[in-house]
């Protein structure tokens, strides 16, 4: 299995691209089971969570044409299956995202229950009750969920807990519903924005997107457009932090300053000078980090998947923090591997106290999950001597190239196979 060796103390400097975001182009994608023609899609990261999508999509029946400009032209004229496997779906939790397309337009889907993951148990209920709200008959057998429709209906559907993917699913399945549908405590989230970007430009009805209420106008059917996916704002966040870290320098391409406020907010806060302009980011960092205290919650608050990075900076950062997770009830995997390269935290239920110390140690550590993957990379960034990180699988899952990128900033960095 692969492992990323790392030698720290390189200071970042230099340009990347940033790629195209792995939490917009999941749901998009599965728009494309919305229409009979074509939606042709741009800027596509590659990422092993986009493969695992592209083979469901296929065993599904959509025609998939995929360039090597990181574009893919999707059609699903017709399709011959109205399933997700377990086989597919345990891979990748946002497979569920299929099930809100498949059962507005076909009337009937089968799709199995995602299962735990090492984050939090994620429920999908959120997802069942929109649906069955919009009419649709549901009973979960054998670990599948068994949906069907003769046609769904607009609904008023307010959601007790915000949830990005069930915001997803819904606005999907409602824009080909019979009447209006409006989605009550919606996520916020930009990539939430981008995929109603895309299904208006497929001839959707949709206002409010990106407020907390979202009205849904169904139509009869939709039809093909062009799309570009919006840039990964959690993979600019990571960048940022690794050049914070290293006191470095660096100009990231290709993205975008207004998605990612709060993060900015809190770099800035660390010390950093950052300059934007319309599709880059620049920062500077002149000095050991501060320490800032982070507390996780929905769009336009701090995002949880730049928690783990954050941690690893205030391991290293002058002074005390405290990291707050409250989205996901087991997001602190991460720290156990910290503490092994010498990090000094202390963990009482949804909150970590974190002491910065004034250097890390290589070691080797295990990668959980994606972000406290990304995470443990950034540590092995300023700790002594070499680090090697097993499992980075899951880095794979949502961080394109990273090694070379990383290589580009100067960094030390190598897979070993
Ligand atoms: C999306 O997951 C992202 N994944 C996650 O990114 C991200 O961490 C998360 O949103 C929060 O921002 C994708 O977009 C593919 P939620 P999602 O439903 O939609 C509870 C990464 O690192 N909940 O917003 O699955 C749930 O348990 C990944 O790229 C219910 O109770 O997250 C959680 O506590 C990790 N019932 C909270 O809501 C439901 O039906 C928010 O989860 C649905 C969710």
């Amino acid at each position: 299995m692969d492992k990323l060796a790392i030698q720290g103390g390189a200071r970042l400097r230099g340009e990347i691209r940033i790629s195209g975001a792995k939490n917009a182009a999941l749901p998009i994608l599965c728009a494309g089971l919305l229409t009979a023609e074509t939606l042709r899609l741009e800027n596509l990261p590659k990422l092993k969570d986009i493969s695992t999508s592209l083979t469901l999509l296929g065993h599904i029946g959509m025609q998939v044409e995929l360039d090597d400009k990181n574009s893919v032209d999707l059609q699903a004229a017709h399709l011959d299956k109205l399933e997700a496997p377990y086989e597919l779906v345990k891979t990748m939790r946002a497979s569920i995202l299929v099930l809100g397309p498949i059962l507005a337009r076909y009337g009937e889907a089968r799709v199995s229950l995602p299962g735990g993951c090492a984050i939090g148990s994620r429920p999908v209920d959120l997802h069942i009750k929109g649906l069955q709200a919009m009419g649709a008959e549901i009973h979960i057998e054998h670990g599948y969920i068994h949906a069907k429709a003769t046609r769904l209906q607009g609904a008023r559907i307010f959601m007790d807990t915000v949830t990005v993917t069930g915001t997803e699913n819904l606005m999907m399945a409602a824009t080909l519903a019979n009447g209006a549908t409006v989605l009550e405590n919606a996520a916020r989230e930009p990539e939430v924005f981008d995929l109603a970007q895309c299904l208006i430009a497929m001839g959707a009805k949709i206002e409010g997107a990106g407020s907390d209420t979202i009205t849904i106008t169904g139509v009869e059917t939709l039809h093909g457009a062009t799309h570009k996916i919006m840039a990964d704002r959690i993979e600019t966040g990571t960048y940022l932090v690794a050049a914070a870290m290293t006191q470095g320098q660096v100009r990231l391409l290709g993205t975008r300053a207004d998605t990612l406020d709060a993060v900015l907010e809190k770099l800035r806060e660390a010390g950093a000078q950052i300059d934007v302009e319309s599709d880059s980011i620049s920062l500077r960092m002149q000095r050991r980090p501060r320490a800032v205290s982070i507390k996780t919650a929905p769009y336009p608050a701090f995002p949880t998947d730049m928690q783990a990075q954050f941690m690893a900076l205030n391991c290293i950062a002058d002074g005390v923090s405290r990291v707050t997770e409250t989205i996901f009830e087991n997001r602190f995997m991460h720290v156990q591997e910290m503490q092994r390269l010498g990090a000094d935290i202390e963990v009482e239920g949804n909150t970590a106290l974190v002491r910065g110390v004034d250097k890390l140690e290589g070691a080797v550590v295990m990668a959980t999950d994606l972000r406290a993957s990304a995470s443990l990379v950034l540590a092995a960034l300023v700790a002594e001597g070499e680090t090697v990180i097993e499992r980075i699988y899951h880095i794979d899952r949502g961080y394109e190239c990273i090694e070379e990128k990383f290589s580009q900033l100067g960094a030390r960095i190598r897979r070993v196979h």
